[in-house]
């Protein structure tokens, strides 16, 4: 029996991190599916699209062809068969990604490629729709917070630790603007699903919230 894990919350919850922990102790696949909104923002930003153009985005998606493939265990997001790992991770595509995710035809592609995944065998799936809209039979479904403080710090950490520059007070202004827009747009806002647990981590290390959602399988 499938017992997939659908992990939704806001940017920054620490929700990757936890879900590759999860996904390497019970053996599961992790499908990373911000990846996929990622790489649909950064087609549109290499293209020049406008992403502020609703019509733009939905006639340039077309030409986006996504895939996702598995290297040593690793999610790779191939966009027109191109590993773009590499590319999807800098604020601008972040903030680029939260807009063109908005468009309802970007979202029924990337959804149905989510689902068919998850069809085939134990995921552990995070997002923002993941337990309202991708999965809503899955096994387990979490929702994942921390205060906006925690989250803008564990983020420029992050972005230190991997040698890039930036700014506390601008990450934390951008991740309060990305939740406003995740939570209030039309299609498939970022909300918690009834059945879901949720549990806030901004007092919790990384393993107590992993050995928390595996007490609860
Ligand atoms: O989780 P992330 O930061 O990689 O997600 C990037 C953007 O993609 C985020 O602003 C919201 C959007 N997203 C979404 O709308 N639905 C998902 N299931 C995952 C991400």
């Amino acid at each position: 029996m499938i017992k997939n894990i659908a992990l939704d919350g806001p940017a920054g919850a620490g929700k990757s991190t936890i879900a590759k922990l999860i996904a390497k102790k019970l053996n599961y696949i992790y499908v990373d599916t911000g990846a996929m909104y990622r790489a649909m923002a950064l087609f549109m930003l290499r293209r020049g699209v406008d992403i502020n153009d609703e019509k733009a985005i939905i006639d340039a998606a077309k030409e986006a062809e996504i895939e996702i493939r598995y290297e040593d265990g690793v999610q790779c997001v191939i966009l027109n068969g191109e590993n773009v790992n590499d590319y999807i991770r800098t604020e601008e595509v972040s903030n680029a990604a939260s807009k063109t995710s908005v468009v309802r035809e970007v979202r029924e592609r990337l959804v149905a490629l989510q689902q068919s995944l998850a069809a085939k065998e134990n995921v552990v799936m995070d997002g923002r729709d993941i337990g309202t809209k991708v999965l809503p039979d899955a096994y387990l479904k979490v929702f994942m917070t921390a205060s906006a403080d925690v989250r803008a710090k564990r983020r420029y950490d992050e972005n230190i630790s991997k040698g890039m520059e930036c700014d506390l007070e601008q990450i934390k202004q951008e991740i309060i603007e990305r939740d406003n827009r995740d939570t209030t747009r039309k299609e498939s806002p970022l909300v918690k699903a009834w059945d879901a647990v949720e549990l806030d981590t901004s007092e919790m290390s990384i393993e107590q919230v992993v050995e928390k959602i595996i007490s609860m399988m």
